[in-house]
């Protein structure tokens, strides 16, 4: 059986019986006023970190989420939808789709502005996503993507490119690693459906982003996630896994390159007003201005002893260069 039809057979369990250590999220449930999670769709919590992101839901945007899980972060998108159809999901178990419709009942049930067709369930692939190209705003996916290989990965996210529109938003949440894996962790699908075994390191993440043409990335979290040890599995070394929340944004390619935001911020501290670098950056005197890496590299070539660059706090909320 391939990795793809022994991670359908995963999720086709936890469809049927809730498995509340899978995946296993790495923030609080978001809580918003007047919103209630029925418990089931909480123990069908299986992403890491979180995709809905109240500042990418402005203008009314069409919403696309894909590997729907329980349904609770298609709930929390309709929360700000609130509009038949406003969000549509996508999930290519059948037995997933049946348990998510399901939770939406008792959603409606427990929130009185909740109405089940503000989602739009449909069977799918996010191999080969059944929705028209340029027609999303936002798309998301949380804690499936890092299941799937190279190849496929490049697929899916060239599916996500595809139907998003211009400046729309792909908004992501995945473990990532830095350490190698060892050939026994890789090929173990059991482990790489449960997103332990097919993480990546960071930087090539977002590297199979810049690749498919995204020309603004955003990374938004990163946390612990976590330890794979050499009493419980096959490994020699302990290996640590965080998660990250990252977003890319469908903006035309910049001629030098992608702008990625991973959180550094430039201050100017010298005695002028401001400093202006004639490139588009001014930075007021002893004010922060959040810079992406490749600015940040620009700055830090000038050798200035009036700037200061910070670390990546991988911690980027907006706003700055670009
Ligand atoms: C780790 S779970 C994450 C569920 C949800 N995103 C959450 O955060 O709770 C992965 C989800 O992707 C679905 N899935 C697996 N393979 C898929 C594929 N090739 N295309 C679409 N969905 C898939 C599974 O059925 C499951 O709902």
């Amino acid at each position: 059986m391939s990795y793809l039809e022994i991670t359908k057979d995963v999720y086709k369990e936890a469809a049927l019986t809730p498995n509340v250590g899978l995946c296993c999220t790495t923030t609080p449930i978001w809580q918003f006023p007047g919103l209630s999670i029925p418990s089931r769709m909480q123990e069908m919590n299986y992403g890491c970190g979180s995709t809905v992101h109240p500042r990418d839901l402005v203008n009314n945007p069409k919403i696309l989420y894909v590997g729907v899980g329980g349904g609770m972060e298609l709930l929390q998108f309709s929360y700000f939808s609130r509009q038949k159809n406003g969000v549509i999901g996508i999930d290519v178990v059948d037995e997933m789709l049946i348990a998510c419709q399901e939770n939406f009942k008792e959603a409606e049930a427990q929130n009185e502005w909740f109405q089940k067709e503000f989602v739009s369930l449909k069977k799918g692939d996010a191999l080969q996503l059944p929705v028209a190209e340029n027609s999303i705003d936002v798309a998301a996916q949380n804690c499936l993507f890092n299941i799937f290989k190279m190849e496929e990965l490049k697929k899916a996210l060239q599916e996500m490119y595809r139907i998003l529109k211009p400046q729309g938003r792909l908004v992501m949440s995945d473990p990532t690693c830095e350490q190698p894996m060892n050939d026994r962790l890789r090929n173990d699908e059991r482990l790489r459906a449960l997103c332990l075994s097919g993480s990546i390191p960071l930087n090539d993440y977002v590297k199979m982003l810049t690749d498919v043409g995204f020309g603004t990335i955003e990374v938004r979290a990163k946390r612990p996630y976590r330890i794979l040890d050499p009493t419980h599995f096959p490994t020699e070394e302990m290996i640590y896994i965080e998660s990250v929340e990252v977003c890319a944004i469908k903006d035309p390619m910049p001629e030098d390159g992608p702008c990625v935001f991973t959180g550094k911020t430039a201050i100017y501290f010298g005695e002028d007003q401001f400093f202006d670098d004639k490139k588009g950056h001014i930075l007021l005197q002893n004010q922060p201005l959040a810079v992406c890496d490749k600015t940040a590299k620009a700055l830090l070539d000038l050798n200035r002893k009036d700037l200061f660059l910070s670390a990546s706090t991988f911690h980027y909320d907006g706003g700055g260069c670009c």
